[in-house]
């Protein structure tokens, strides 16, 4: 039984979360292979609304096991607030197993994303300031803390000693900052060890011993193809690698094993943060689709920037991911508009570019060359069948699976779990 991968095709946010609570029925294991809690999933169960960020959306799932990768960066005491949280809220959270391998977000990485941000001024990112930057610094650099530290106090001392000897230096002298003792430092992370000891495994191990016993996998992505650290509009991008090939050195399943990779695309865009977005509207038009879709930040609450569906970035997304199906949420919150535009390519000083431009400059001054399709009025929220939909959503629907390459599986109509569309079949 093969493997299956979930990624976002935009810049996040596209509904990676509902897609995997909606699978999540129909598979034994989900896991988180990359980033930390900087994502920000929101999973509606009838009256009921989670926002996970650092928990695999698969917590939510009776029976599935959820499963916090090798790849992702783990704020520990974040892990114990949303895991009691969602306790507190009758959910059995028992199953969690976490990779021995992760790596923990210290404080002074937390302080050092929020400072060195504040110090880059206009040149900032925009970061979510959890920390997910140095602490992907530190795992390059071999100097970051691992799960498995948490269990020789000896050796987590040496290595908060030899990064702090630098790190603080820096906190103190260049940011003016308080540099946290080796001692504090230690402690805190300690303080973890006996709550965590349960849940800690050789994840890479169980989840292929699974996969060999015919048991589903699904590998959820956090953040999105265009904020990978690879193949994103760096350096506007996270630390991580949101894509395919991410989910596997983010979990230790091989290549061989997945075979099917669902992008999650939104019917329009959205961008959290700074960097280039060719299709952002600054009007009322993005007033229109901030409003309607309720486009502001699962983690920080920032106002999401908003523009049209750029095909020329799902093609892109199909292609570094190798996408066999998408699915396309949010088709609702277009209703009730005159005609849609759709990005089809871009302008870059009088040349026409089909594919995203490889120089980041031209991609900054990318001009989106629109096709105008037409709206629809009807509600579309109950409909559950393609056929439900009404002529122009479909055609919305065609048409952008024309121009993205990849079939369109399922459509999102609402954010409840039981609203959306099937087209193809997805398990
Ligand atoms: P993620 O980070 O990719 O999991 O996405 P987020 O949860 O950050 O943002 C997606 C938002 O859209 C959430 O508030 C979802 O509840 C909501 N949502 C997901 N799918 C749909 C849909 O098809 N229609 C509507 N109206 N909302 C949706
Ligand atoms: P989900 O999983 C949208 C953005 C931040 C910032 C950049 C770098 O909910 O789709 P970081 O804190 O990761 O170093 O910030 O990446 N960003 C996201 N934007 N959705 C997310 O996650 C994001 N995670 C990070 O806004 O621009
Ligand atoms: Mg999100």
């Amino acid at each position: 039984m093969p493997a299956t991968v979930i990624v976002g095709a935009q810049w996040g946010d596209e509904g990676k979360g509902k897609a995997t609570d909606v699978l999540g029925s129909r598979v034994d294991y989900v896991v988180k292979f990359n980033g930390g809690n900087n994502a920000g999933h929101t999973v509606v169960i009838g009256d009921q609304k989670y926002a996970l960020h650092l928990l695999p959306s698969g917590i939510l799932t009776p029976g599935c096991i959820p499963v916090i990768g090798n790849g992702v960066v783990v704020d520990l005491g974040v892990l114990v607030e949303e895991l009691d949280a969602l306790i507190e809220r009758g959910i059995d959270v028992s199953r969690l197993l976490l990779s021995a391998n992760a790596h923990v977000i210290p404080d002074y990485n937390r302080s050092l994303d929020k400072v060195t941000e504040r110090f880059l001024g206009s040149r900032r990112l925009g970061t979510t300031g959890r920390g997910i930057g140095p602490t992907y610094a530190d795992k390059m650099n071999r100097v970051g803390i691992r799960v498995q530290d948490l269990f020789d106090e000896k050796i987590l001392t040496q290595k908060v000693e030899s990064v702090l000897e630098l790190k603080g230096q820096i906190l103190a002298k260049i940011y003016n900052r308080r540099a946290p003792g080796v001692q504090d430092t230690v402690e805190e992370l300690l303080s973890y060890a006996e709550r965590l000891a349960p849940m800690v495994a050789d994840t890479g191990l169980l989840l292929n011993q699974a996969l060999d016993r015919g048991e589903r996998v699904l590998l959820e992505a956090g953040q999105a193809t265009l904020l990978d650290v690879d193949h994103g509009t760096y350096p506007f991008v996270t630390s991580s690698s949101a894509t395919a090939g991410g989910a596997c050195t983010g979990s230790g399943i091989p290549p061989t094993r997945v075979e099917r990779v669902i992008g999650i695309a939104k019917a329009y865009t959205t961008r959290v943060g700074e960097g280039p977005f060719p299709t952002e509207l600054l009007d009322e038009a993005g007033e229109h689709l901030r409003k309607t879709g309720a486009e502001y930040g699962t983690t920080t609450g920032r106002p999401r920037r908003c523009g049209w569906f750029d095909a020329v970035i799902a093609r892109y997304a199909a292609r570094v991911n190798g996408v066999t199906d998408f699915v396309l949420t949010k088709l609702d919150v277009l209703t009730g508009l005159e005609r849609v535009p759709v990005c089809v390519a871009y302008d870059v000083d009088g040349t026409r570019h089909d594919e995203m431009p490889v120089n980041q400059s031209d991609f900054h001054h990318a001009r989106p060359v629109y096709e105008e399709l037409p709206g629809w009025w009807e509600d579309i929220g109950d409909a559950r069948r393609f056929e439900d939909l009404p002529a122009n959503a479909r055609a919305y629907v065609k048409a952008v699976e024309e121009m993205s390459g990849s079939r369109i599986s399922a459509i999102g109509v609402g954010p409840d779990r039981d609203e959306t569309v099937v087209v193809h079949d997805l398990a």
